[in-house]
């Protein structure tokens, strides 16, 4: 008999059936008479419906039974708000929820738990409530940041997983096809439906060689972001594979897949590894370890399978890259950023380094950051900006602390910042640099928005690995290479080693249960409290069905120039205190738009009062008369985070629909599971056309239909008309979202009958 395993140590009754998954393979080979990939394999295993699945790779939907959901706590809200409505006794598929993102970081990290402890407490008592009421495992703030938290306790290789976060991602590094969604999908899933998705293209990368002195996992995925751009990958997973992949550590893996989310990537995935083996062991899990390899042929492609785009990387050539400012995909070789820091204008001094979030705070990072900050200690040196360390995990954390890692960050002055995301999502209340200063951050986060981490436009954040970061912020300088530059000392010049290969800790890792909550075996009694008068967390109300006819002179909100990210819809920072509140953080709505007609951020012209004023002040102004409106946008709408709020909000406000030159995947799905019709010009030039001051109507929505055009009729402030093809995606059941005002109203019609 082959080995079992547990699905995870913290679930007693869930276990990982192999057998099952190989067997829905060799179904679905036999359909397709073709080598699969690994990825393809791992999806396509996790089928509702082998035998009559439409699978063909970038057309069809498939509909999918992911494994596990794993939500944060600022998109658990208005999902599991969702959930209740839906009026269902519990989780239908193993559920957590990981308390990391309502942190601010400002004074380290007792003060600030302490803080966010007082200042959430409504928020994290009604998560904890709803997870113990609906049978969810709960992770306390403090506990760590999710993707960690997943990878340590939750991944596990071949699984398949949604969660509600852009970094989902990130357990791909272990093996699982790990995707972010909206809080709507998740709902979906939760509540016993079937997940779908678009058969994703598959991104084939040949990797060969070794990592060696100064490069490391991050700049694989930082090289390929400046390969693929922001969208390259939109629609497809990153699947690795080749001689190179058997180097890399897991949670180097890990880093690589969590930042293909930078590319628009479906999710990335590597296929089992002795590494992977390691790692699981390591964190208590050697059962899964032992059945992962067992079916090792199941864990990897098929020979001969096909990609659809192949990208080789020679890891033993591989430079360190730094990318940035204002968007991930720039990526500069750390040789070459002199030259571009100096015709580019932008501040040379670092003004701050964080290194952590869950992007790159493992053991291997932290001890490898910690190996070259001690190297500068002795030297004499002491880091020339302030410096700060966000640990993925409690376990983590304990296990470095337990190592004697961190030690070296305290003598370096660095702050210790609580397990959580911090200024990686906004979160933190940066004291040192006054708004609108111009000031350059060096950071192994993942994004780099403008106005992402401490929300002042003017910083200019770079991306980098933990190494390049801890040597940029000893240095003090932008532009210092740790591969060929010095640093000066009283007594000579100091350069840095590259760190050595460090993987896992020597003892396993600490206890990785600190902070969990598992739910109660007798729940029934048990209630979830919402407060009529809290302005953090409010029931929903169901948006109204589809009047069942076009729709004529819709106005326009805003016509958007330029990138518009789901940070400009509904940005981060403060704001997140209102996710479970939909009429408040609705205030919020569009305000780091740039508006086409002015080039100014959150000021538009009501068509009504003729007044220029905000974008949600506007659009309610349109909401209590009764207008409907539309947005006019740009290429890839909604890229960034899976927050569903940016979907939500513009629905609530009146909007009926966004018409884009194109959509990142996750906000197009949330769009359509809010009732949202999103809509992209066949003819891109014909944006160009559009004036803020004209009115919209759309025709072809009584047959609608896949496939099917919408025609959109521009009608000038003149009274001239024109007209424009607009395309879509929607499937038959999207369609059906569209008429019945919401997937859940759909998901409650089809309750009731
Ligand atoms: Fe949190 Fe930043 Fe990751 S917001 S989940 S640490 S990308």
């Amino acid at each position: 008999t082959q080995p079992r395993a547990r699905m995870s140590r913290l679930e007693s009754d869930r276990f990982i059936d192999y057998s099952v998954l190989d067997s829905n393979i060799k179904r679905v080979q036999e359909r397709l008479r073709r080598p699969l990939t690994f990825s393809e394999k791992i999806v396509y295993g996790h089928l509702d419906n082998i035998e009559d699945a439409d699978i063909r790779r970038g057309e069809s939907y498939l509909k999918l039974r992911p494994t596990r959901i794993a939500c944060q706590d600022a998109t658990a809200q208005m999902a599991l708000i969702q959930f209740m409505s839906a009026g269902l006794d519990s989780v239908k598929v193993p559920t957590t929820i990981h308390c990391d993102h309502l942190i601010v970081a400002k004074d380290g990290n007792t003060a600030d738990l302490a803080t966010a402890t007082a200042d959430n407490e409504e928020v994290y008592r009604f998560l904890e409530s709803v997870c113990k009421r609906y049978g969810a495992g709960f992770w306390k703030p403090g506990a760590g940041i999710i993707h960690q938290i997943v990878l340590e306790n939750y991944a596990y290789p071949g699984g398949l997983m949604i969660g509600t976060d852009s970094h989902t991602p990130n357990a791909g590094g272990l093996g699982m096809a790990a995707i972010g969604v909206g809080g709507a999908d998740a709902v979906d899933v939760m509540s016993g439906l079937a997940w779908e998705l678009k058969t994703p293209k598959v991104i084939g990368i040949h990797l060969t060689g070794q990592l060696s002195k100064w490069a490391s996992p991050k700049d694989v995925i930082l090289k390929l972001a400046g390969e693929l751009t922001v969208k390259g990958a939109t629609g497809s997973i990153i699947e690795y594979f080749g001689d190179g992949v058997e180097s890399l550590s897991c949670t180097g893996m890990a880093t690589i897949t969590n930042m293909g989310a930078e590319t628009g990537a479906t999710t990335s995935m590597f296929p089992y590894t002795n590494s992977m083996g390691a790692y699981l062991a390591a964190t208590g899990r050697s059962d899964i370890a032992k059945a992962a390899s067992a079916w090792r042929h199941t864990l990897e492609a098929d020979r001969g399978a096909e990609y659809d785009r192949l990208i080789n990387i020679d890891l033993s050539t591989l430079e360190p890259s730094i990318n940035g400012p204002a968007t991930p995909d720039h990526a500069i070789p750390l040789s070459k950023f002199k030259e571009e820091i100096a015709q580019s204008g932008w501040q040379s001094k670092v003004s701050a380094g964080l290194i952590g979030s869950c992007t790159n705070s493992s053991f291997e990072d932290i001890s490898r950051v910690a190996h070259l900050a001690r190297q500068a200690l002795d030297a004499g040196l002491q880091p020339q900006a302030p410096l700060y360390l966000s640990p993925g995990s409690e376990a983590t954390r304990a296990t470095l602390e337990k190592a004697g890692v961190l030690e070296v960050f305290e003598k370096s002055g660095a702050t210790l910042l609580a397990n959580a995301c911090g200024p990686c999502c906004g979160s933190w209340n940066r004291q040192d640099i006054a708004k609108g200063t111009d000031n350059s951050i060096v950071t192994s986060y993942n994004r780099n928005f403008t106005g992402r981490l401490d929300s002042n436009p003017a910083t200019k954040i770079f991306l980098t690995s933990p190494e390049t970061v801890i040597a940029k912020t000893f240095a003090g300088d932008l532009d210092f290479n740790p591969a060929t530059d010095a640093i000066r000392t009283p007594t000579g010049a100091f350069r840095f080693e590259p760190p050595p290969s460090i993987d896992l800790p020597a003892a396993g890792y600490e206890e990785a249960d600190a902070g969990y909550v598992a739910p109660p075996a007798d729940r029934a009694q048990l209630h979830v409290d919402i407060s009529p008068t809290s302005d953090r967390i409010q029931r929903l109300q169901p948006f109204g069905a589809w009047p069942g006819h076009d729709y004529d002179d819709l106005v326009i909100l805003i016509k958007v120039e330029g990138k518009c990210t789901t940070d400009h819809i509904t940005p981060a920072g403060p704001w997140f205190r209102y996710r479970g509140h939909l009429e408040n953080i609705s205030n919020n709505t569009l305000i780091g738009a740039v508006n086409a007609e002015n080039k100014k951020i959150n000021a538009v012209r009501n068509v009504f009062t003729g007044k220029y004023d905000g974008v949600p002040e506007t659009a309610r102004d349109y909401k209590v008369r009764g207008q409907q409106w539309v947005v006019i946008a740009e290429h890839n709408y909604g890229e960034g985070s899976s927050r569903e709020h940016a979907a939500l909000q513009p629905r609530f406000l009146n909007g009926v629909a966004i018409i884009a030159k194109s959509f990142a995947r996750i906000h197009e799905s949330n769009l359509k599971k809010q009732g949202m019709l999103p809509l992209t010009f066949v003819d891109a030039d014909a944006y160009d056309r559009i004036e803020a001051s004209d009115k919209i109507s759309l025709r072809g929505l009584t047959k609608l239909g896949p496939g099917r055009a919408v025609e959109m009729i521009v009608t000038k402030s003149d009274g001239n008309t024109w007209s424009t093809t607009l395309a879509h995606s929607f499937n038959d059941e999207q369609i059906g979202y569209f008429k019945a005002g919401s997937a859940l109203n759909l998901m409650a019609l089809a309750d009731a009958g």
